[in-house]
């Protein structure tokens, strides 16, 4: 039965934690399988907002069984804060499931993480500084600890060991910082291992088996396809693959088994952090928007960077991805504007590019070629089909969807669980 993958199609932000809460009482399991508390999500129940940073969204629908898969990079000390805090609001979080195999975010990659951003000056990346990138980097080299680890005392000892003989002398003799002691950083992992036990499993065998059983199961990314390490814009990108294949390799899921690909896409674009953007606006237009849109970072509070919608990035998400259906998010936000530019090329070097160039310093000096389209000046927070919106919405709408090869399936209208048009089902029932 139906595997459903939920990816952002831009560099993040684009809603996906709304997306994920829309499908909801439709799905039974929810799978995070990338990237960790560097994420951001805010999904807004009955007026009331929730901050979601390392657990899938859909753990605020009862009776959905929230996973947290192998491709996750987890930090304990956040996974239980978070935990907490939800229960203290009412949330039921018992059913939350943890891979065995997931890597944790262990106390010196934190550390590592915001000493080589401030090493690296002018060059560096612009993380959220939550230790993501050093994790990931531990796991390749086969340096890394995962939650099993908590389990065998003696193995977590000689892992943690191992790993710190490398990064101590990096941090005492590059970064001149004080080095870590072992028995500090293995007391503190395990002070966790009992709590977690109960919920640790074979999530890979558990999501087969749902899906044996018929059991709907949606996996939702965290970051975006444009963040994505392999397919982003490298090296401003995260350390993980956030688009549709990591859904296979980061919860242990087939891709014979995976029937639908669903990308969220907001009406214009945002970046946090540094990189490339080609519609980046820095006049005030973008201060508008920005403002409009209350687009500053769930994680870090940073101001995100904001441009016009670039369809040549919603192209290249839905071949990436190989996207079913989108989710159009923060409509109503270009309410006001009198005429709407789209990014439908590029000028790249005096040649036009309609595909998202192959290197990074073509991308770098791609000026957008955009296409004026009449706003509708009128409020649409209050429409719920298709048909209840502006003539001129309904026809950015289509031009949008004509651009970016697939159908767009559900439009967002404002940021609580029912500002929603479905268009199209996105779920099989
Ligand atoms: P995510 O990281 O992809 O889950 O997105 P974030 O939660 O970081 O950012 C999206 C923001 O837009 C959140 O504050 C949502 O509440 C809000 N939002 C989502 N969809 C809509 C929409 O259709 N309209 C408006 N106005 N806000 C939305
Ligand atoms: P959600 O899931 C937007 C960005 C950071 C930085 C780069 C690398 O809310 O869409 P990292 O800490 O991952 O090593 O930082 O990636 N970044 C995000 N930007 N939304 C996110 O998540 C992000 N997660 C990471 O700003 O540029
Ligand atoms: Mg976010």
């Amino acid at each position: 039965m139906p595997a459903i993958v939920l990816v952002g199609a831009q560099w993040g932000d684009e809603g996906k934690g709304k997306a994920t809460d829309l499908l909801g009482d439709r799905i039974d399991y929810v799978v995070k399988f990338n990237g960790g508390n560097n994420a951001g999500h805010t999904v807004v129940v009955g007026g009331e907002k929730y901050a979601l940073h390392l657990l899938p969204s859909g753990i605020l629908t009862p009776g959905v069984t929230p996973i947290i898969g192998n491709g996750v990079v987890v930090d304990l000390a956040v996974l239980f804060t978070e935990l907490d805090a939800l229960e203290a609001r009412g949330v039921d979080t018992s059913l939350l499931r943890v891979s065995a195999n997931a890597h944790l975010i262990a106390p010196y990659n934190t550390v590592l993480d915001k000493v080589t951003e401030r090493f690296l000056g002018q060059r560096k990346i612009g993380t959220t500084g939550r230790g993501i990138g050093p994790t990931y980097a531990d796991k390749m080299n086969r340096v890394g600890i995962r939650v099993q680890d908590l389990y065998d005392e003696s193995i977590l000892r000689q892992k943690v060991e191992a790993a710190l003989e490398v990064k101590n002398q990096l941090l005492a003799k590059v970064y001149n910082r004080r080095a870590v002691v072992a028995d500090e950083v293995v007391a503190e992992l395990l002070s966790y291992a009992d709590r977690l036990a109960p919920m640790v499993a074979d999530t890979s065998l558990e999501i087969s088996q749902a899906l044996d059983a018929g059991k709907t199961v949606l996996c939702e990314a965290g970051q975006a396809t444009l963040l994505d390490v392999d397919h982003g814009t490298y090296p401003y990108v995260t350390s993980s693959n956030a688009t549709a294949g990591g859904a296979c390799t980061g919860a242990g899921l087939p891709p014979t088994r995976v029937d639908r690909v669903i990308a969220v896409l907001k009406a214009f674009t945002t970046r946090v952090g540094e990189g490339p953007f080609p519609t980046e606006l820095t006049d005030e237009v973008g201060d508008r928007l920005r403002i409009i849109g209350h687009e500053f970072g769930t994680t870090t509070g940073r101001p995100r960077r904001v441009g016009w919608l670039d369809v040549v990035i919603g192209r290249y998400a839905t071949r990436i991805n190989g996207v079913t259906d989108f989710v159009l998010t923060k409509l109503d936000n270009l309410d006001e504007f009198e005429t709407i530019p789209v990014c439908v090329a590029y000028d790249v070097n005096g040649v036009r590019v309609d595909e998202m160039p192959m290197s990074q310093s073509d991308f770098h000096h791609a000026v957008p070629i955009y296409e004026e389209l009449p706003g509708w000046q009128e409020d649409i927070t209050g429409a719920r089909t298709f048909e209840d919106l502006p003539a001129r919405c309904q026809e950015y709408i289509l031009f949008v969807e004509k651009q970016i090869g697939a159908r767009i399936s559900a439009i967002g209208v404002g940021p609580g669980r029912d500002e929603i048009i479905q268009r199209y089902p996105l779920t099989e029932d």
